[in-house]
């Protein structure tokens, strides 16, 4: 048995559609509902207007406003820099020698160089600056081309041996390999250049190993052995070796040469980065 409801007066009123006897309420949206979501879509059209929205193929719109994260990035950015316009000014124009002992400017540049080094020379010469095969060490005071804060200035700013800047470092080890030496005075040298700093492999060959290193090598190396800065030839007496000390390897530097290539950095960076990360490096223990 069915039971139709019975429609009592206070009822809300129907719509007037039925179906098998179900009538619809007509109960409306609450007016502050109703007005709450038009305002969100006109909100939500002026959004779209006002800032960058729809996506298209080479990018979405733009918005009005103009507004990017890219350039309130570089707004930050352009603030930060404004707040260090003066101190750079004043790092640019300090005298090279002066950085490290101005109160002010030292402490700066330390820690502006320590940053830019982690970024720019860190690949190549350790986080630590420690080295490694082929990239020097730069916490001892075996240099190559002069540890005191003029000469690490130079060779940051121009590099060595690279092709994009013609003031960049430059000298050649010629390859002794190339029909130059014969194979007996390669290994003679080769023992007599492990002698300077410890045991030779054949120690009967350094004598004559000697002779050839007075005519090839000494005008690069120095009679004794301890190199030469202004050409960037390794000091060969000290025990410390960029490339290694074994039979093995010295006999491949001098058969083949070596030709260690360093950017240049006043391209790439600004002066001051490069006189912060010249004085970062001059402080690091080997500075002269
Ligand atoms: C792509 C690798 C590379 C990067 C990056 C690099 N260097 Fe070098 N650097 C070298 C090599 C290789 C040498 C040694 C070249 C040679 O044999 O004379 C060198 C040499 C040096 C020297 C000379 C050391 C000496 O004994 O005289 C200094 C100073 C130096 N680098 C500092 C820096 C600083 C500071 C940076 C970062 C701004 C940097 N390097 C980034 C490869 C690099
Ligand atoms: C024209 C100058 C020149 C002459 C001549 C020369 N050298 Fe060198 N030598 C260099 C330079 C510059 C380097 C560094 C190369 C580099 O860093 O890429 C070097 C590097 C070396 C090294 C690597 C040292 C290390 O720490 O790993 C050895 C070993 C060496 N030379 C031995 C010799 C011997 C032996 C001769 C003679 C047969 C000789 N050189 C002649 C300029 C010269």
């Amino acid at each position: 048995m069915s039971k139709k409801p019975v429609k009592k007066d206070n009822d809300v009123e129907t719509t007037g559609h039925s179906w098998d006897g179900i009538e619809e309420f007509n109960n409306p949206l609450p007016r502050w509902w109703l007005w709450t979501f038009y305002a969100c879509i006109i909100w939500a059209i002026g959004y779209t207007i006002a800032y960058p929205a729809w996506p298209g193929i080479s990018g979405a719109t733009k918005g009005v406003l103009g507004w990017s994260t890219r350039a309130n990035v570089a707004a930050d950015i352009q603030t930060a820099e404004d707040k260090l316009a003066p101190i750079n000014a004043k790092l640019e124009a300090a005298e090279l020698t002066q950085i490290s002992t101005d109160p002010e400017l030292g402490p700066y540049a330390t820690s502006a160089g320590s940053a830019v080094f982690k970024t720019w020379c860190a690949q190549c010469h350790g986080s630590g600056a420690a080295g490694a095969i082929g990239y020097p060490n730069l916490l001892d005071n075996d240099w190559l081309w002069g540890g005191d804060i003029e000469n690490i200035y130079l060779t940051v700013r121009h590099g060595i041996r690279n092709e994009e800047d013609d003031d960049a470092r430059y000298s050649e080890m010629p390859a002794f390999g190339d029909d130059y030496l014969e194979d007996a005075e390669i290994e003679a040298v080769v023992n007599y250049v492990m002698s300077l700093s410890g045991e030779p492999k054949d120690a009967s060959v350094v004598e004559a190993g000697s002779e050839v290193y007075a005519n090839e090598c000494a005008a690069c190396h120095m009679e004794d052995g301890t190199g030469d800065r202004s050409q960037g030839a390794p000091n060969l007496a000290d025990a410390i070796w960029l490339y290694g000390g074994d039979y093995e390897t010295v006999k491949e530097t001098v058969t083949y040469s070596r030709y260690g290539v360093m950017p240049s950095w006043g391209n790439r960076l600004t002066e001051a980065q490069v006189r912060a990360v010249s004085a970062y490096v001059h402080q690091l223990g080997g500075g002269e």
